[in-house]
């Protein structure tokens, strides 16, 4: 077990402040009472785990995630259920991932205890910002790694810090369940073979934001990439994976090639659907199968997921080659029932058939 320092924040957020936000949140605008910091130095491994005041974050300019972009996210919520009870949705996964991404990025991973311990933390002092369970509110709760020695080398950082943020949020994209516009980046990548594209580093959405402006443009509030090498293959949205829906009933998604991110809600998507009796195929897809397949009527369905967006139906892709798809699509009966599935699983309203819920707060 590690030591656990908490220093409470001596000037709180009002109560009356604090429900007002959470009552109207919007996405990570507003920021908890707290923040967990975890040091992690060569020669002594990690320590000092502190609970202490929100706020900013002494750091001197040489710190090397500045200059050099070593740094690495997750992002998890915590949900409240009916009873008061606060949950959160398999931390496991999101500690693995850490590692996987520190791996990448030649940072130190923090045992998956210590981030599973961080968010039980941060939520015993800070469980009162999380909204209540209705219209998808929830505290998205964001832990990163920055590289955190002070030298101007070019290597891997002999000291990291691990801190945690959190901010309760509405839904990603506001305006109800309605399909959103895709746009597809035929003139950026996000990720080549063997780059950073798997692991969740700050350098893959600085990448992903110039087509995203250019998708904003466009009247598109997402950008989907293609495969680097050759421009044909379906990869990944920039904060989402996607899935599409065949009238036969199975279900397809790009596989996990090194490219693009594992996702969370991705592997428990292809989990409840495989529990209903959908094949789901995880291969390659081109962009000219999907053109073809939704211009057909084969693809009856397009959705996205991800823990910010949850998962939200795909009406119409746009690129300066043309458009697929239309604007005014109907949001799909599967991704619907998908979507109420596993919102039921994280509000505790549905059977928790797999144990992906772990409780944080009594
Ligand atoms: N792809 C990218 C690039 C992402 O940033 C995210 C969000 O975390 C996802 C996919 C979905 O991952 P998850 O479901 O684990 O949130
Ligand atoms: C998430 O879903 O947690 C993400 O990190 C992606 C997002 C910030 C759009």
């Amino acid at each position: 077990m590690t030591q656990w320092t908490i220093k409470r924040n001596p000037n709180p957020t009002p109560d009356a402040e604090r429900e007002a936000i959470i009552e109207a949140p919007t996405f990570g605008t507003h920021f908890t009472d707290h923040m967990v910091t975890v040091v992690w130095e060569k020669d002594k491994g990690w320590h000092s785990a502190t609970v202490e005041p929100y706020g900013p974050i002494m750091m001197d300019p040489s710190a090397a995630v500045l200059h050099y972009g070593q740094e690495i996210f997750e992002g998890i919520k915590a949900y409240r259920h009916q009873d008061g009870s606060i949950w959160t949705f398999r931390p496991e996964a999101n500690a693995k991932r850490l590692q996987k991404s520190a791996h990448r990025m030649a940072l130190p991973e923090l045992p998956v205890e210590i981030f599973v311990e961080s968010l039980h933390k941060l939520l015993e002092v800070d469980g009162a910002w999380v909204p209540q369970p209705v219209n998808e509110k929830t505290l998205y709760i964001r832990p990163f790694e920055i590289a955190a020695e002070n030298f101007l080398g070019v290597r891997a950082a002999q000291r990291a810090e691990y801190r945690v943020i959190a901010s309760p949020v509405g839904p990603y994209f506001t305006g109800g369940i309605k399909p959103v516009s895709i746009w597809i980046a035929l003139d950026s990548a996000r990720a080549g073979k063997h780059g950073t594209g798997e692991a969740k580093t700050g350098g893959n959405y600085a990448a992903s934001l110039l087509a995203q402006g250019e998708g904003y443009e466009h009247g598109c509030s997402q950008v989907m990439f293609l495969d680097a090498e050759t421009a044909t293959y379906i990869e990944e949205l920039g904060g989402m994976n996607l899935f599409f829906v065949y009238k036969d009933g199975h279900v397809a998604t790009p596989s996990l090639d090194g490219t693009i991110l594992r996702g969370i809600t991705r592997d428990s998507v292809v989990t409840l659907l495989r529990d209903r009796g959908h094949r789901v195929e995880e291969r390659k897809i081109t962009l000219d199968e999907v053109r073809e397949g939704i211009n057909s009527g084969e693809i009856t369905e397009v959705f996205a997921c991800g823990t910010a967006a949850v998962i939200t139906p795909v009406g119409q892709f746009k690129s300066r080659e043309g458009n697929i798809g239309r604007e005014d699509a109907e949001p799909g009966e599967l991704t619907v029932s998908l979507r109420n599935e596993l919102t039921g699983i994280q509000y505790g309203t549905v059977e928790d058939r797999h144990g992906w819920m772990h409780k944080l707060v009594d």
